[in-house]
């Protein structure tokens, strides 16, 4: 069993607060779907994957309580609903495919009567959800046999159970190296400003019993020179169809140390991360978060008042630094644009 951070029943969708850990374990339970959005917006939940299960949630909760007779108008106010959704977060692409994908399934469903349309989307959403776990322990199957016995794996931000609806994309294949016996271990980023790796990756792999040493973000550098990081596994919140890949802040700078340093650089994400509508990193949004993240740390001010600030939530990596992505459907290595375009297009 997968720790899921999101649980779905009887119309409500609880979240473990993200915020409040590793000390607090507290659950938000949301009932509609502004509540939804609120959590995306706040960070209660966050994870490029999660963000996309949640949001699911969220379209089908506003889907349920909007009072239509006929198809076009529910279908208007639907479009409404996936549009505050949409509107909570701007990078992860995963958000947009999982309203798109309630949005076709919507219409797809337009011949039955509305009441029977807005079960099939509560369906819909929770396949979403179960879908996301079975592409996790895939990715971890295929991702395994590039990670040696021993690995000291270096991790930047939280791509685990945590920011997926459960397994993880990069902690999953950390979980299926250590399932296969090769007695792994990781070394977490912090990752500042949100600190996902100090207080996400570190508490999720404590819990599962992996190996885990935490390190401030600057230290990678030194301990890739003195031989003490095997490799690098990562999540991504897009890929453009060139492979360049937006992740968390401060991954570009692990990516162009572990090329310094010949160090495998891998990047663990679903096919529903990859935006094929984007030709390469340039075109991808990159989120700007408010400055208190930066200057404070919880009610600590670290930084004199009024201080001008910048506060990117998130970096590119080129597709020249990455030694593989490993996908659901296989690894993806070499020429990324050719690569890329036959794994989305597989099996369709
Ligand atoms: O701002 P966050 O915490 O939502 O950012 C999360 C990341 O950057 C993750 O590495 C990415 O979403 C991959 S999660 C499997």
């Amino acid at each position: 069993m997968t720790f899921k951070p999101i649980e779905y029943k009887d119309g409500v969708c609880r979240m473990i607060d993200q915020r409040l850990l590793p000390t607090e374990e507290i659950w938000i339970d949301t009932i509609d779907y502004h509540g939804v959005a609120d959590a995306i917006r706040t960070m209660v939940v966050r994870g490029a994957p999660a963000i996309g299960v949640a949001a699911a949630f969220g379209a089908y909760l506003g889907a349920r309580d909007i009072e239509a007779d006929d198809f076009d108008s529910f279908f208007a106010r639907f479009e409404k609903v996936c549009a505050v959704l949409a509107a909570t977060r701007p990078t992860a692409v995963n958000l947009f495919w999982a309203l798109d994908r309630m949005k076709s399934f919507a219409k797809a469903c337009q011949a039955y009567p509305v009441a029977d349309i807005k079960i099939a989307l509560e369906y819909e959403a929770m396949a979403i959800a179960d879908e996301d776990i079975r592409v996790n322990l895939a990715m971890g199957r295929h991702g395994e046999a590039l990670i040696p016995e021993n690995a000291r794996i270096l991790t930047h931000c939280n791509a685990g159970a945590l920011a997926t609806g459960g397994y993880g994309t990069a902690l999953g294949v950390v979980r299926a190296a250590q399932a296969a016996g090769k007695n792994v271990s990781v070394l977490a980023d912090e990752t500042r400003p949100f600190l996902q790796g100090a207080r996400l990756t570190a508490w999720e792999l404590q819990k599962d019993n992996i190996p885990v040493t935490l390190i401030c973000d600057n230290m990678a550098g030194y301990l890739m020179s003195k031989g003490e990081i095997d490799c690098v596994i990562v999540g991504a919140d897009r890929i453009a169809a060139n492979g360049d890949t937006a992740n968390k802040i401060g991954t570009y700078t692990v990516a162009v140390l572990a090329k310094e340093h010949g160090i495998p650089f891998y990047v663990a994400a679903p096919i529903s991360t990859i935006d094929m509508a984007i030709a390469d990193g340039s075109g991808i949004p990159i989120e700007e978060r408010e400055s208190r993240e930066v200057t404070h740390c919880g009610d600590k001010q670290l930084a004199p008042t009024g201080v001008a600030v910048r506060n990117p939530a998130f970096d590119v990596t080129p597709a020249r630094l990455v030694t593989a992505i490993i996908t659901e459907r296989g690894v993806v290595k070499g020429d990324y644009l050719k690569g890329i375009n036959t794994i989305v297009n597989k099996g369709r």
